[in-house]
């Protein structure tokens, strides 16, 4: 059996550099900026000349507090070409133009944001922002396989309305999304020595989250209280590490995690469909999703009425298949590491732990996350603590902090499981 512990880092304010291309998105890299500045972190703005086409620079520098400069002239006794990349935690260019991709792919530095590029040694984050065509031409392509490679997080574009009429693949994700994505990065601790490694890139990974819901009729229904917090930070985690992530959604109330596809859903039944259908090509499966055990035997197709009488209608209630002992037991890939989470109370059959142990044996996953619920101190916060179970012995306490460090270390234990 072996037992590991992690301790976690404090919160705590960091030198970002937000890189600016020149596309119509750079507005919404203003709301970016914003959240760093408010959660009290140091952000520099590096834009491009074109970035200045559409957002100009004095609303950087009212944003930021600071002189922004686009050559490698400005202010030369301080060699900002060099210092700033150096001096960086991260490095996050949103948005990136398929320009400014290519000229970081090749290397290329003649002004002061792929300057920057060439010195930084930290994360660099790219959230790409073009018309589909652009995203989707080969040159790109190789050109962002070529980064991420090199350790770079390149997030996938979102879907939707482009500049003009048009709609498709490459817009950039919503900057809230971009902001958490980078506070995962940043989060992902010091226990690993490359905290920007790309270990699940190429890697496909299902995360289910949220709490499904099982109609009683077309207004009313059984639910439970899962927030879909902690899988939503999975889901980040895992697309921060490279990987490509579909999120299985039961009925969150939370913005598209930048990167994966979310794929929604409202009951157990289409939880299971998605998930099944997933996992046939996933390398790692991670059940964060709460289902309803239950379910009403029938469906009213009207809203129900009270009755004369003041008697409550009966409701009698089937049970729903268990997803994650399914996809264990007829998992489609061989080696494909699957992941469940129990919700535990001890009670007076045993304690947290061996009902975690009891559960981990019948649910046949690789490994079990074991909250301990009593009191309902998890559902809807953002710190989670746990002890992850593994089927092959380990036991790995995780102390009280983030859901996403919480999610790294879960994907740690998965990766690790990959490389073995
Ligand atoms: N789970 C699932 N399908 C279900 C119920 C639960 O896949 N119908 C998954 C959850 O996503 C979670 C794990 O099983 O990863 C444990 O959920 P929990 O509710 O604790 O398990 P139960 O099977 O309900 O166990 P118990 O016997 O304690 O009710």
């Amino acid at each position: 059996m072996t037992s590991r512990s992690r301790t976690e880092e404090p919160q705590q304010s960091r030198r970002v550099v937000l890189g600016v291309s020149g596309g119509i998105a750079a507005y919404k890299a203003c709301e970016l900026l914003r959240r760093f500045s408010e959660s009290g972190h140091d952000v520099t703005v590096v834009p491009t000349a074109a970035a200045l086409e559409f957002v100009g620079a004095p609303t950087w520098a009212a944003l930021s507090g600071k002189p922004v400069a686009t050559d490698v002239w400005t202010d030369v006794h301080a060699v900002p070409h060099v210092q700033i990349g150096q001096r960086a935690d991260v490095v996050v260019v949103a948005p990136a133009t398929g320009d400014l991709l290519a000229k970081a792919a090749h290397g290329l530095a003649d002004d002061l944001l792929t300057n920057t590029l060439l010195t930084a040694r930290c994360p660099v984050v790219f959230a790409p922002a073009m018309h589909t065509e652009m995203w989707e031409h080969p040159a790109t392509q190789a050109n962002v396989a070529t980064l991420r490679q090199r350790g770079a997080v390149v997030i996938e574009p979102a879907e939707g309305r482009l500049t003009g009429a048009d709609t498709g693949k490459g817009r950039l994700p919503d900057p809230v999304e971009i902001f958490e994505l980078v506070l995962s990065v940043l989060d992902r601790g010091t226990a690993s020595q490359d905290v920007a490694s790309q270990d699940l890139a190429g890697r496909k990974v299902v995360v289910s989250a949220g709490g499904t819901r099982e109609y009683l009729d077309p207004v009313r229904f059984l639910g439970n209280r899962s927030s879909g917090l902690q899988g939503y930070a999975l889901a980040r985690a895992a697309a921060s590490r490279g990987a490509h992530v579909t999120l299985v959604s039961a009925n969150v109330s939370l913005p598209d995690p930048a990167g994966a596809s979310v794929v929604r859903v409202e009951t157990t039944a289409q939880l299971r469909e998605a998930v099944v259908a997933a996992t046939a090509t996933a390398d790692a499966v991670v059940m964060a999703a709460a289902p309803a055990d239950f379910r009403p035997t029938t469906v009213s197709d009207d809203k129900i009425k009270k009755a004369e009488d003041g008697s409550a209608p009966p409701i009698e209630l089937a049970q729903n298949p268990d997803i994650l002992a399914e996809i264990s037991r007829e998992r489609a890939r061989e080696g494909a590491v699957i992941v469940g989470f129990a919700a535990e109370t001890g009670d007076a059959t045993g304690s947290v732990l061996e009902l975690g142990r009891a559960k981990l044996a019948r649910k046949g996953c690789n490994l079990l996350v074991v909250n301990d619920v009593s009191g309902g101190a998890v559902f809807g916060s953002l710190d989670n603590e746990a002890v992850i179970l593994g089927a092959d012995g380990a036991v790995v306490e995780v102390p009280r902090g983030s859901k996403t460090a919480l999610a790294h270390v879960i994907w740690d234990e998965v990766a690790r499981r990959f490389a073995e």
